[in-house]
């Protein structure tokens, strides 16, 4: 299976792509290839809602989402990782899933499969609902296929994740999706 894996810390070691690698290492082992995009490094602007796409066409702007749109497309699962930035997707996952916009109808016709990765400090039994509700509303509406989710709480530093049980839950789905 072909994995886009898009990351979006500014941290590029830090918890929330420690999480994805653990995944990464677990899929190539079951032999998937992966395509790593670091969105928070890429040149992506945010959605106009100008709608000149149709909402399934090219977007008047030019810029790194085009290879990314490609790269989507390409692939059989998506995976977003992303920090926990108050209680949702960073703002730089979210600007990528608002240009979905101009190929949504490509990408609800594909059914992928997805995953969803995240690191938050709080460990609190809510830490994730309006993260995992927000994910949850895309995979619905999108008809992506849910593979699964890897939340780690109190994962708030490097050391905290990994002396943490996330970074093997995260290898085990990875091995086994
Ligand atoms: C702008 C910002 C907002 C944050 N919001 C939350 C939050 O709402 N809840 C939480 O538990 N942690 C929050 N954190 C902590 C990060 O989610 C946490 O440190 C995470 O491990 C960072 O992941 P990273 O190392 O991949 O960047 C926030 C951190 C920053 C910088």
């Amino acid at each position: 299976m072909k994995i886009v894996v898009l990351k979006s810390s500014g941290n590029t070691h830090g918890s929330s792509n420690l999480l994805a690698d653990a995944f990464i290492r677990g899929a190539k082992e079951s032999g998937h290839t992966i395509t790593e995009i670091d969105v928070y490094k890429a040149n992506v602007k945010p959605c106009t809602g100008c709608v000149a796409c149709g909402y399934e066409g090219t977007c008047v702007q030019r810029d790194d989402m085009t290879s990314i749109r490609q790269s989507i497309l390409d692939s059989d699962m998506i995976v977003f990782v992303t920090p926990l930035y108050y209680y949702g997707f960073s703002a730089q996952i979210k600007t990528v899933i608002d240009r979905f916009c101009a190929f949504n109808a490509s990408l609800t016709g594909k059914q992928m499969k997805s995953v969803l990765i995240s690191a938050a400090w709080n460990a609190d039994s809510w830490t994730f609902e309006a993260l995992e509700t927000h994910y949850k509303t895309l995979v619905r509406y999108l008809h992506f296929n849910d593979c699964g989710s890897i939340l780690g709480y109190g994962c708030g530093t490097v050391g905290m994740t990994e002396s943490s049980e996330y970074p093997q839950l995260a290898y085990k789905l990875g091995k086994t999706i």
